[in-house]
């Protein structure tokens, strides 16, 4: 855990210069725009410690498997969104010593996220080796509304000395991934051209041939002028430079304006990639560095308005959730069906920046609430068009007649995952892909995205649970074995609660769904039956059997559903009662140890309490989570949120909070000591989860909003917004008071606190409690 993060509600900000914690740094003030992302890395030449991010938007390398132990059906390749070309250098020398903030020595240094405005800026004054003292001032945006520019404003200031300095714009595409399988370069040279004060340069992935164009374009002021000095050139493979001289006197400044577009194969032709890249620099070069930052910061004015959460009475706090928001907003725009949500967005390269169950599971739900609905049903065809993957993916495992299972890990839709115990075992995923087309629904009311799209997901996907189960004659019920659930800490166990469940609720739902088709879209449905070759009478009476004789562990004495077999047998001594130095025991404890321990990563069978929570008593939920949360060790960034928003149904409002601490400031606090290696940007949606569900108690029970609401002690007020049904509501919680605010014409029917309302348009609705 660090604190070196000051405290502000709308910026991230360090202050002095830590170069051991430059990569913790460099995670923290990223920057993105959902099609590209880049580490907070310096413009200028660094030899220290760091960790080079640039990272384009669905532009990956296949990077061929590593595995002590091969197992059939393992996939070859892991995908990974690789570190792409360099776009933000800018070398300098001073009187011809080249600024490093490694060897210079840095008097001060102040680097700064500025939320609102998606803005990075640092300020540094540093003293090079020739005893010339020079203050830099930095800014930089990648677009939000041209997502293809990014933007530098980099200004030096002479401050002791009179002399020289040279500026050296450059675009390097010799990058590396540090996680690479096998040391191996990932990007070869496509073509390069450079003149004056321009640069491109085209680089293709090995294997899969993407292109990506970076072109760059910069000017030189000087007290406002530019500087017409000749500018020279540089190039080698995959590298292109401009260089420019300018004369400065003891307090004069220069200022750099850089520009670049980054532009790739999966939007052009590759033969016109250049010409295009070219196009793009040209407007924002006629649009100037100011015209851009204006379109950009209000685009983010605009996601703002829909998407934040204020809280007064605690800046600490306000801080942590709006830069979660920030990243959850970096990370994905919704524009096209073929992104998706990588565990670390784009803000460092471990889990690759593909796609986990985390998008369905963690992050859907916020950009339900408060992006346009069109984003979160990307999410969704993201895995319909994944669809036959799926059905191949069952396929090599042994399953057929259109079964689905979905990756655990992907791009492409196919399998990258492998890890033979969470590869073919932690298949509760296909539930949580099943559950976000209902909760997509649920909440949007858009079921006609049922017809037939996210029938046939489910289709697949039930498919895939009836035969996955089997019947056990000695239990005279359906048994699920050898699975693993959300707690990784337990592996190839028989019938884990969660995903019993969560398969027999999807076996539900998809009858419910062939129900509702039949009546709605008989044509269309006649077709998909035909399409599928779905049996549906002898497919779905083998469905009601499972839902109806399906086994799951349970303890009749605490009354409880157990995690799985024999969970009883373990020694049950709680989290409370180990040593500190026993944690974080995925660190301090063998494999072997932590397997027979009770020990929870994550929420597990709680998942399900938290998902349907509508079908358990207040009582069951309690008791659950009375039994499960003290062996709870919450070594995954995503177990928090769950627990926090269950506590908060129960009426443990400490625990809420105390649950919500631990997830809010995760990153800006380093609290698991990894932030280094990227943010947790799905956790972050578990975040946000735990404010709207948790503290506002936000559910949308039947296609109605209801809302259990609560205010931490601590705090004055805490206000959200989220769009609903075409509505969108400011919704306030005081000690006192809890109101919505509807900002749109739209009526919408709540229910607060048990209570049925109405709040008409442009209407604010107070309550009492
Ligand atoms: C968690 C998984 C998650 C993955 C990526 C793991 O530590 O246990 O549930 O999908 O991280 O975030």
């Amino acid at each position: 855990m660090k604190n070196y993060v000051i405290h502000h509600e709308w910026k991230i900000i360090e202050e002095g210069f830590k170069p051991e914690l430059n990569r913790i740094s460099e995670s923290l003030f990223s920057i993105g725009n959902g099609k590209m992302g880049q580490r907070a890395n310096f413009e200028e030449k660094y030899s220290g410690d760091t960790m080079n991010g640039t990272y384009v938007a669905g532009i990956y390398y296949p990077d061929k498997t590593r595995v002590g132990w091969w197992k059939n059906g393992y996939p070859e390749y892991f995908a990974k969104i690789i570190n792409s070309t360099n776009w933000i250098g800018i070398g300098i020398k001073i009187n011809g010593e080249e600024l490093d903030l490694a060897t210079a020595k840095v008097l001060s240094f102040t680097r700064e996220l500025d939320m609102q405005h998606g803005l990075l800026s640092r300020r540094f004054v540093a003293e090079l080796k020739n005893g010339n003292q020079i203050e830099v001032c930095s800014h930089r945006f990648v677009s939000v509304a041209a997502t293809e520019i990014g933007a530098i404003r980099y200004t030096v200031k002479a401050l002791n000395f009179s002399g020289e300095i040279e500026v050296s714009p450059f675009l390097d595409g010799d990058v590396v991934n540090e996680d690479s399988n096998y040391d191996e370069k990932f990007w070869v040279e496509v073509s390069r051209a450079v003149g004056g004060a321009e640069g491109y340069l085209t680089v293709e992935t090995l294997k899969t041939e993407f292109q990506v164009c970076t072109g760059m374009w910069f000017q030189l002021l000087k007290n406002g002028e530019k500087v017409d000095s000749k500018i020279s050139n540089r190039d080698k493979e995959k590298y292109v430079e401009a260089l420019q001289k300018v004369k400065v006197s003891e307090g004069g400044e220069i200022v750099v304006e850089k520009l670049s577009a980054t532009v790739s194969s999966l939007y052009y032709e590759k033969e016109n990639l250049v010409e295009r890249t070219k196009e793009a620099i040209d407007l924002a070069v006629d649009a100037g560095y100011d015209a851009l930052f204006e379109s950009h910061k209000n685009r983010w004015l605009g996601k703002w308005k829909t998407s934040d959460i204020k809280i007064e009475g605690d800046v600490a706090a306000q801080q942590g959730i709006r830069f979660n928001i920030f990243q959850l907003n970096q990370t994905y725009s919704g524009e096209d069906e073929r992104l998706n949500i990588g565990p670390k967005g784009f803000t460092g390269e471990k889990y690759g920046g593909v796609t986990y169950w985390d998008t369905e599971a963690y992050c859907l739900p916020f950009y339900l609430s408060t992006a346009p609905q069109k984003v979160s049903k990307n999410l969704l065809v993201y895995r319909h068009k994944h669809l036959q993957k799926a059905i191949e993916n069952a396929e090599k495992l042994g399953f057929k007649n259109g079964a689905a299972l979905y990756p655990m890990v992907t791009i492409n839709g196919e399998e990258c995952h492998n890890e033979w115990e969470i590869t073919f075992e932690e298949i509760h995923r296909n539930g949580a892909i099943a559950y976000a087309i209902y909760d997509y629904i649920n909440y949007t009311g858009d079921k006609e995205y049922l017809a037939p799209t996210g029938f046939e997901v489910l289709l697949g996907i039930s498919r895939f649970w009836s035969q996955r189960v089997n019947w056990s004659a000695e239990k005279q019920r359906y048994v699920m074995l050898g699975v693993t659930g959300p707690n990784e800490y337990e592996n190839n166990v028989n019938n884990n609660f969660h995903t019993s469940y969560i398969a027999v609720w999807t076996l539900k739902y998809t009858l419910e769904v062939i129900d509702y088709l039949k009546k709605e879209f008989p044509f269309l449905f006649e077709e998909m039956v035909k399409k599928w070759k779905f049996n549906e009478l002898t497919e779905t009476e083998q469905w009601k059997d499972i839902i109806e004789k399906m086994y799951y562990p349970r303890d009749e004495k605490r009354g409880i559903y157990l995690q799985q077999d024999g969970f009883l047998d373990k020694d049950l001594t709680p989290v409370a009662e180990l040593s500190e130095e026993d944690l974080p025991i995925n660190q301090k404890w063998s494999w072997d140890r932590i397997l027979r321990s009770p020990y929870i990563k994550q929420a597990d069978t709680l998942q399900s309490l938290y998902l349907f929570q509508e079908n358990f008593t207040s009582e069951e939920l309690k008791s659950h989570f009375d039994f499960y949360e003290p062996l709870t060790v919450h070594e995954s960034s995503l177990s928090p949120c769950i627990h926090s928003i269950l506590a908060a149904r129960i009426g443990y409002q400490k625990k809420s909070y105390e649950m919500y601490l631990r997830t809010a400031r995760l990153d800006l606090d380093d609290y698991n000591n990894d932030t280094e290696d990227g943010l947790h940007i799905t956790s972050m949606g578990g975040t946000w989860m735990s404010f709207v569900m948790g503290f506002g108690g936000m559910r949308v029970v039947n296609g109605r909003l209801t809302f259990n609401p609560f205010i931490p002690e601590s705090w004055k007020s805490y206000a959200f917004r989220i769009d609903f049904g075409g509505a969108h509501l400011e919704v306030t919680k005081t000690a006192s008071i809890f109101s919505i605010l509807n900002h749109s014409e739209i009526e919408v029917p709540v229910t607060i606190w048990g209570e049925e309302y109405r709040i008409k348009g442009n209407e604010i609705k107070e309550f009492k409690k």
